[in-house]
């Protein structure tokens, strides 16, 4: 069972990565959703000023079963500018396969309160805490394969290795 975890650059915003190896303009949303389709199951960060034109790709794709969950962000990026600052970002999930009570730590609710991480180095790398609640919803099991698509810093790889090898870890913290 395979699930890819897309966590690119949000629509508009491919500049902040100007300077990393991996950059390559803004990623086609349309190529990425194909190929989302290809896995089992999917995990796609975006931010809410795209949310309208990231779910009418999907849905022109003809991809269903999934959801929409709310990462809240206590702590977030405010800018002086923003009057209105953007403190949540939505993920779309596509489950593996329906996420069962007793396969998750806990019960899982559609969002997440969780702060976003500094001193990673780079813009948007994902907390531990945001991944393995993701993984729930997304009913994955520790035998399962994760594509990590962006890897950035690789926080997602490393909280996904250390959540199918302490699968108490989420209900711990
Ligand atoms: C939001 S970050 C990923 C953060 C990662 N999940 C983490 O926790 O560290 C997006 C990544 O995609 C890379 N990137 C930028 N433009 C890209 C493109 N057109 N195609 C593929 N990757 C790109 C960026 O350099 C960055 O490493």
């Amino acid at each position: 069972v395979r699930l890819a975890y897309a966590d690119p650059p949000y629509p508009g915003c491919a500049h902040l990565y100007r300077d990393h190896p991996d950059y390559a303009g803004e990623v086609d949303h349309v190529e990425l959703v194909e190929r989302l389709a290809t896995y089992d199951g999917w995990v796609l960060h975006t931010s809410s000023p795209a949310l309208a034109a990231v779910l009418s790709i999907l849905t022109g794709a003809g991809l269903d079963g999934w959801r929409v969950f709310a990462w809240v962000k206590p702590f977030a990026a405010f800018k002086r500018n923003v009057p209105v600052a953007h403190a949540w970002e939505p993920v779309i999930v596509r489950p593996v396969r329906t996420p069962t009570v007793a396969a998750a730590h806990e019960v899982s609710r559609d969002w997440l309160s969780e702060p976003i991480t500094l001193r990673r180095g780079l813009t948007g790398a994902k907390p531990d805490r945001v991944v393995w609640w993701l993984l729930d919803c997304a009913g994955m099991t520790a035998g399962d394969e994760l594509a990590d698509l962006y890897p950035g810093t690789g926080a997602v790889t490393r909280a996904w290795e250390r959540w199918r090898s302490t699968p108490t870890l989420w209900a711990a913290t």
